[in-house]
Parts: C-alpha cells; structure tokens; sequence
C-alpha cells in the first residue's frame, strides 16, 4: 500500500481502531474520510485537519450505502484505498433461548457491511492506480470466544471473505487484513482502561509501521495478536479456545 497521498474511506473512523489509523493516515500526507453514524464523533476526528472530511453514514442500510458511495465518488474521485473498519461487538450468552437482535446487528455490521461497502465501490477503486481495500479482522477470526460466538463467527467470516476476493483482485486492487488483538478501545464498555487490552497508540504505531513497509503484507498481525493467529497451525488451537473458554 502506498505510503501518502492516497485517498482512504474509513468505516467506524469516529473512533477507537478507526480513528487512531485515520489520524496516523493523515498525518502521513493522505486525504482521509471517516464515517459513522455519530456526527458529533466524526467531527471530533477530523477537528482541526485539512484534507479530512466526515460523512454520517450506517453500513447496515443498503440503500444509504449505494447512495452514499455514488456522492463519495463524486466529491472525491480520488478515492483510491477502502477500508473497512466499523464494526460492533456484544457478548452473548447462547445456552438458552435468546433474542437474537444483537446476534443480527454484528452479523448486518461485520460482514453484510464491509460486502456492501465493497460492491458498491469496487467498479471505482478497480479502475484507481494504488487501489487497496483493508478488512479489519480479529485474533477471535482464529480462535473464536466462546463469550462471543457470532461475534467471533464474523471475523470469521470477513478474514475468509478477504482471502477469498485477493487473488480475484491481483494486480489490480491490493487486499490486505488487519488482524488486531484485545486492544483499548470503547468496543465494549470500560475496555478503554483494561490493562489486559494492548494500548491503542503503541496498536497503531504497530500496524502503521507494517503497513508501509516495502512489500504490505496481506495479513497485518502485530506481535500480540500472532499466538491466536498462528493457534491451528502450531497445534494450539485447544489450547487457546480452553484458555478463551475460562473468560466465558
Ligand atoms: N478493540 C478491540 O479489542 C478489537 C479487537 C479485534 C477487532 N476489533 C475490530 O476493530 C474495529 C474497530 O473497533 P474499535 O475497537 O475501534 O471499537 P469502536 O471504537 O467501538 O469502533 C467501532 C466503530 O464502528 C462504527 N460503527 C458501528 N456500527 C456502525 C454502523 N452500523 N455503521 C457505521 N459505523 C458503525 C462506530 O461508529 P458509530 O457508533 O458512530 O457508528 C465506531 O466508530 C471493529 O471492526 C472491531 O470488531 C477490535
């Protein structure tokens, strides 16, 4: 992925993940687009900085997301880097019989959004020098939580989507995923000062540092996240999901 002067679209860049890699983006000589269904977040994000723009939009309404795509596109033809960021999270308890409208929400969120959000610009950024699209991803893709299931069977579910699309891509629109740990955000509440979660800065340093190294990587994995990701393969997985399984 080229280094600056791209134009990136970033999903849930209000706050948290998305805020932290936008602001970083910028600073590195990007114009930069964040969205999100809180206005007043947007506007936090890009106070005080030219060449970032905010557009209150929810990825889980399909018709906001085509009509948002097409006036993207015309107010910045540039738009060459799509990432795919928001995302929510809750914990569920699936023993019983339940309401499933959060279990829906993260399913309409995680996955429908980044494939909407996808087809509704791919026609755009496939015809872009430097396209890429970035697909934020978890550890829980790898090992999933059993606090957590639908929420673990998202990640999932976009790491496959993401392997699935590269090599349809090849050569022509970069696909890379961002693999992050437990990290210190408002995913959940009161994560933000949980000193087992990974501090956001020294997280986007980390995933910035990797990103614009000579040859990106397809998989973006810092150092803390590479026990879940590389679980299966080392014959760790049982061990991780028991571990998982005690927090549940
Ligand atoms: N923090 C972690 O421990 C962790 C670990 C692994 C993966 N991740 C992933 O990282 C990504 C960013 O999460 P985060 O940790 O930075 O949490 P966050 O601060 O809560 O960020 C999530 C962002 O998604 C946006 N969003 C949620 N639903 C949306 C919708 N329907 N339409 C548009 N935007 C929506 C939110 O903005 P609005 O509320 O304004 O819409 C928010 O800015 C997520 O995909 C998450 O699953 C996080």
């Amino acid at each position: 992925m080229k280094h600056s002067g791209n134009t990136i679209l970033i999903t849930g860049g209000g706050s948290g993940i998305g805020q932290a890699l936008a602001q970083r983006w910028h600073d590195a000589g990007n114009h930069v687009i964040v969205t999100g269904r809180r206005r007043q977040a947007l506007d936090a994000a890009i106070a005080g900085r030219e060449r970032m723009s905010a557009y209150v939009l929810d990825v889980t309404t399909a018709s906001e997301v085509e009509a948002f795509a097409r006036q993207v596109v015309a107010e910045h033809p540039q738009l060459n880097v799509l990432v795919n960021n928001a995302g929510v999270y809750s914990a569920e308890k699936i023993v019983t019989r339940r309401d499933l409208a959060q279990a829906e929400q993260m399913i309409e969120t995680n996955i429908l959004g980044p494939i909407r959000m996808t087809n509704a610009l791919i026609d755009h950024l496939a015809a872009q020098a430097d396209a890429a699209i970035v697909n934020v991803s978890s550890g829980l893709a790898f090992v999933p939580y059993p606090a957590a299931p639908t929420y673990s069977a998202t990640k999932a579910a976009i790491h496959s989507y993401t392997a699935a699309i590269r090599p349809l891509h090849a050569g022509k629109v970069e696909v890379i995923e961002i693999v992050p740990p437990q990290v210190q955000t408002e995913l959940t509440p009161g994560q933000s000062n949980d000193p087992n979660s990974m501090p956001l800065d020294a997280f986007a340093d980390e995933v910035m540092a990797l990103l614009h190294a000579p040859d990106t990587p397809a998989e973006v994995c810092v150092e803390r996240v590479r026990y879940f990701r590389e679980a299966e393969a080392k014959g760790q997985f049982d061990e991780a999901l028991r571990m998982l399984a005690q927090y549940s």
